[in-house]
């Protein structure tokens, strides 16, 4: 039989995004022997602060116009202590959300078997964090809008002016309201700064609860961003999807992978959801220059953000066979310093691999 083929164009980046792709890739082509019926074809690009300190650039001119040409986009993390982090990330991570027009990023939290959450020993059932944190990808406080004057003296002014807009604010409150209704528990928190900031973030609550009327079976709420951070600590439970702002939900998105036992095993999906250009998976963390080369990275986060990629190519049974995997490798104690344990990525990496054939 003939099998589906999945082109995937593969940025490892810097510092430790080099060693979870790598783990990840090794996963996917363990999974795609295994399971059989499609496989993975993987080009990888060389786009990273190293070589930008070599030659000068990250990506070619026609970079972004050669990512179009793949199904999917699997991204590592990019950062170097040499480069500022503003040229870095806007040299290579923001320019492809934009241009592919990935306006939604999704985050799940839960906490994987044998890991233990901070909030452990005020849980009153194992489920008490179970999130997806829908985040608008495109606008926001992240628009890039702004500039400074006078750089350089004393006199220097900056504006960094966030863009809210109906039509970007609808269709990302319409994915989030989508991704509720898919859940159990049809739950949907709005993270909000309204009170504060008076016009951007009024028309943010406004269109939110005129989208909900078109939801009736998806149940609301509105809360402050300040006090929502309590709420995740104190009452995690009370919610399940939540939506939010570019920067709000970039914050709240971190505090959620430490509550949940590590920003290590978290994971990120970049969606275009009209499909007109290729998705992009990557873990939430960063480079982490302090562990970068040691070989001790959790390869969590870019499994999980592997199985979501999988999921969105449409190979359900493989995604869930692939987080499968990795529940049983944490829950048998088979984990990275991070997560208390006494492994390293290549021994995590090889265990998830064993773990996928002895499923299938
Ligand atoms: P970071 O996520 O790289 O590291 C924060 C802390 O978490 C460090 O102590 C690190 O060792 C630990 N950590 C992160 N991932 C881990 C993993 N998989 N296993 C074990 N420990 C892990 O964030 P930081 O230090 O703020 O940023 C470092 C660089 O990464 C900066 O240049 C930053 O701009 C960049 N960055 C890039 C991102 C991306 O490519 N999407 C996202 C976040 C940061
Ligand atoms: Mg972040």
């Amino acid at each position: 039989s003939v099998s589906k083929i999945h082109r995937i164009a593969s940025i490892p980046g810097d510092g430790i995004g080099v060693d979870i792709t790598e783990a990840a890739i090794q996963v996917l082509d363990t999974l795609s022997k295994t399971l059989g019926g499609f496989e993975f074809e993987f080009k990888t690009f060389d786009w990273s602060s190293r070589a930008y300190l070599e030659r000068g650039w990250y990506m070619p001119p026609d970079g972004l116009d050669r990512l179009k040409e793949y199904d999917a986009i699997y991204f590592g993390a990019v950062g170097s202590p040499d480069v500022p982090d503003h040229i870095s990330l806007w040299s290579l991570i923001l320019p492809i959300r934009k241009a592919l027009n990935q306006y939604v990023n999704i985050r799940p939290t839960r906490i994987l078997p044998g890991t233990i959450s901070p909030l452990t020993s005020c849980a009153t059932s194992p489920t008490f964090l179970d999130w997806v944190i829908v985040r608008e990808n495109s606008e926001g406080e992240y628009s890039g809008q702004g500039g400074i004057s006078h750089e350089h003296s004393p006199n220097a002014v900056a504006t960094e002016v966030s863009i809210f807009t109906q039509a970007g604010i609808e269709r990302i409150m319409r994915f989030a309201f989508e991704t509720a209704r898919a859940r159990p528990r049809k739950k949907l928190t709005m993270v909000t700064k309204s009170n504060a900031q008076r016009h951007g973030m009024v028309l943010w609550d406004k269109v939110f609860f005129d989208v909900a009327k078109e939801y009736p079976d998806v149940e609301i709420d509105k809360m402050l961003v300040d006090a929502m951070t309590v709420r995740m600590v104190l009452n995690p439970q009370s919610m399940d999807t939540i939506v939010a702002t570019n920067l709000h939900a970039d914050i709240l998105s971190d505090l959620a992978a430490a509550l949940s036992g590590s920003i290590g095993i978290a994971s990120s999906s970049n969606l275009d959801p009209t499909r007109q250009n290729p998705s992009m998976f990557e873990p939430i963390h960063g480079s982490a220059p302090d562990i970068a080369g040691k070989g001790i990275a959790n390869p969590v986060g870019a499994f999980w953000s592997a199985a979501e990629m999988v999921r969105w190519l449409g190979e359900g049974e493989a995604a869930d066979g692939l987080m499968k995997a990795v529940e049983n490798v944490t829950g048998a104690g088979i984990k990275t310093k991070d997560l208390g344990g006494d492994r390293n990525t290549r021994e995590v990496t090889d265990a998830v691999c064993a773990e996928i054939e002895r499923l299938f």
